[in-house]
């Protein structure tokens, strides 16, 4: 099997004529950490949902863990952890009957096991009669990452996982990730936060739904001629403006 977790080309989606992603390449090794950055509207979201079978592209071809992922989108969404932007949690429900649910939902074989498992990897036990919606947002991000958790994924796809988050509670976050890949989970994370983009082993940066650069920053920083990653996707996205903004 390919040592790339994803491998695909040509990702395109359009909505009213305008393509929102268009022709996007998509390469990430098994085991790493890619960032995917990019004003919004760029298509990130659009992206991940194609690449978690979430949503039907207009092209691209390739395979996503190894499955074809247009013809085998079902096989795909089974192995794949996705975390929305907006967490989608039940928030009157507790920790433990949130995750319990996502467990019958993937109709988990063993489902309380998992549901300690998943609970004891985040730090969720002592909490777990808590109501969703009555947790910080630090809190409500940990158990969303549990619930993409739950199921065994080998990938995932974490959309702005950390909007709105804690300082503390992001670095927190990114052990946790880290500590995923070294498992042998890849990841591919959107985020605004360079802080974060830092803690990345390459990064995608795109706007107006197309590939302006990626690498590790130090290389995109480099290419770019820039004084640090914000300034080089500064000067990325200015470029861009003046080349596709019209024509879009
Ligand atoms: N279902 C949809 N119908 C029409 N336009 C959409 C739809 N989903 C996204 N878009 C548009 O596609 C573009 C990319 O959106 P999105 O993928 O959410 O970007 P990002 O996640 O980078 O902020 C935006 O202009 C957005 O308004
Ligand atoms: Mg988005």
């Amino acid at each position: 099997m390919s040592d790339l977790a994803i491998d695909v080309r040509g990702l395109t989606k359009a909505y009213a004529g305008r393509r929102v992603v268009d022709a996007v390449d998509m390469q990430v090794a098994r085991g790493r950490i890619v960032g995917f950055l990019g004003p919004n509207g760029s298509g990130k979201t659009t992206s991940l949902r194609m690449l978690c079978g979430l949503l039907t592209p207009d092209a691209g071809e390739g395979q996503v863990l190894g499955l074809d992922f247009r013809r085998r989108a079902a096989d795909v969404k089974r192995q794949v952890g996705y975390m929305t932007q907006k967490f989608g949690l039940y928030e009157d429900l507790s920790i433990r009957e949130n995750l319990d649910f996502i467990a019958r939902l993937f109709s988990m074989p063993d489902r309380r096991a998992a549901v300690d498992a998943a609970l004891d990897r985040l730090g969720l036990a002592t909490r777990q009669k808590q109501l969703a919606g009555a947790l910080s947002g630090g809190w409500k991000q940990r158990l969303a990452l549990a619930a993409c958790l739950l199921h065994r994924p080998r990938l995932l796809l974490l959309d702005e996982p950390t909007a709105g988050v804690d300082p503390k509670a992001r670095r927190e976050f990114w052990d946790q990730i880290h500590q995923l890949a070294t498992e042998g989970i890849t990841v591919l994370v959107s985020t605004h936060y360079m802080d974060e983009a830092e803690r990345c082993d390459e990064l995608v940066y795109i706007a107006y739904g197309r590939v302006l650069a990626r690498g590790t920053a130090a290389d995109i920083v480099a290419t770019s001629g820039a004084s640090d990653l914000e300034d080089a996707f500064v000067r990325l996205v200015g470029q861009a403006t003046d080349n596709y903004a019209g024509a879009a």
